[in-house]
């Protein structure tokens, strides 16, 4: 049964993008591969607000596979990461830096807890082998946007690099690398872009990428350098691509670019959030976060006491509508979340809400 998607990814997608799986077959060796991936690599600028400066490729994988391939393509053995962490994706990130055995001092903040910026100050000063600072922007498991600003201007100060996972945040918020100072990011098609899941990308500063050796990577599939070099070289990928998610990625990239404007999309997103937030409060409904710390996309949000969460998003579900249970201990609170992201428009954030009403 079709079911509104107001989960935090996989997303409802646009006509367009769902019609572009059906593009005729290409080989990925072809000049019209090569065409249509230096194009995606292009847009993909643009959705992160880079400049000539940066460059971007595109993974067969999802959100992870983008982490993964900076993360254990970026270190020098004897550099050491700091990371900040206040949910599951930060722990995520940690998961990943341990894997490949990259030293971290890992600042945890307990989830849904703005980083104290001092402790991200005396950390840097503590530790002369730190070479980047890797976060989250936007922590879906709770919904927070962290200060990626201010972490940017502290990576500027001690001249430190700066990852920034923005796999929920991506055409959901301004991420303006510039600004915030980012060397390199991530995202992925199956969320705030609203194309599919299985096409990552990652964009980040063409002087570090470039330096990159395939040696310094410490895996063969998801090597940065191995993947930078062949894009620059012919716009090609090292291994078989997921050549039709990518002309679904072009689809999405051009109604988010050029047909609906990135200042459109995240002004759509706030809109929807907006309403489903105003309409949750009416209920009586408490969030987790104040307002001035969430997305533009996730609502993370409290059931009635004596209601069970499990239950409620079965029944959610039968009525066709797709919400997430929290994560980790708010699973026990009974918290839920709900997104925007992807086709979602304000009457359909309005229709969701009657729905709601009705189960809470
Ligand atoms: C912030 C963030 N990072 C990483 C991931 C992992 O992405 P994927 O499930 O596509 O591997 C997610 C997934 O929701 C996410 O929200």
């Amino acid at each position: 049964m079709k079911s509104y998607l107001f989960s935090p990814g996989p997303v409802m997608v646009e006509e367009p993008v769902r019609a572009a799986l059906n593009h005729y077959d290409i080989c990925h060796r072809s000049p019209e591969f090569e065409a249509l991936y230096a194009d995606i690599q292009q847009k993909v600028l643009r959705l992160f607000e880079a400049d000539e400066t940066y460059c971007s490729v595109v993974i067969s994988g999802s959100g992870t596979a983008a982490n993964e391939a900076c993360l254990s393509s970026v270190f020098e053995q004897e550099e050491e990461a700091l990371l900040l962490s206040n949910g599951e994706f930060g722990e995520r990130l940690y998961e990943i830096l341990g894997k490949y055995q990259i030293p971290t001092t890992n600042l945890t903040f307990g989830w849904g807890v703005l980083p104290d910026l001092d402790r991200v100050e005396k950390a840097l000063k503590d530790n002369p082998k730190i070479t980047y600072i890797c976060m989250v922007f936007h922590e879906t498991s709770t919904g927070m946007i962290n200060p990626v600003g201010e972490v940017g201007q502290l990576a500027k100060k001690y001249g430190k690099r700066f990852f920034v996972d923005c796999v929920s945040a991506a055409a959901g918020e301004h991420v303006d690398v510039l600004k915030n100072n980012i060397d390199l990011c991530t995202s992925v098609g199956g969320k705030c872009l609203g194309a599919y899941p299985g096409a990552a990308y990652v964009c980040g500063r063409e002087s570090l990428i470039s330096a990159l050796t395939p040696e310094l990577g410490r895996n063969v599939y998801l090597n940065l350098a191995k993947h930078y070099r062949i894009a620059k070289k012919c716009n090609q990928t090292p291994n078989t691509p997921n050549v039709t998610l990518f002309w679904a990625l072009d689809a999405a990239l051009d109604w988010t670019l050029d047909r609906e404007t990135l200042d459109g999309r995240i002004q759509r997103y706030r809109e929807c959030s907006g309403i489903l937030r105003n309409g949750m409060k009416e209920m009586g409904l408490r969030f987790l976060l104040p307002e001035e710390q969430m997305s533009s996309t996730v609502t993370s949000v409290f059931l009635p006491d004596g209601k069970n969460v499990a239950d409620f998003v079965a029944g959610l579900a039968q009525d066709g509508y797709t919400v997430y249970p929290g994560k980790g201990k708010y699973l026990e609170m009974n918290m839920f979340q709900v997104a925007t992201m992807g086709a979602i428009y304000p009457d359909d954030c309005r229709k969701f809400l009657e729905v709601l009403q009705k189960h809470i």
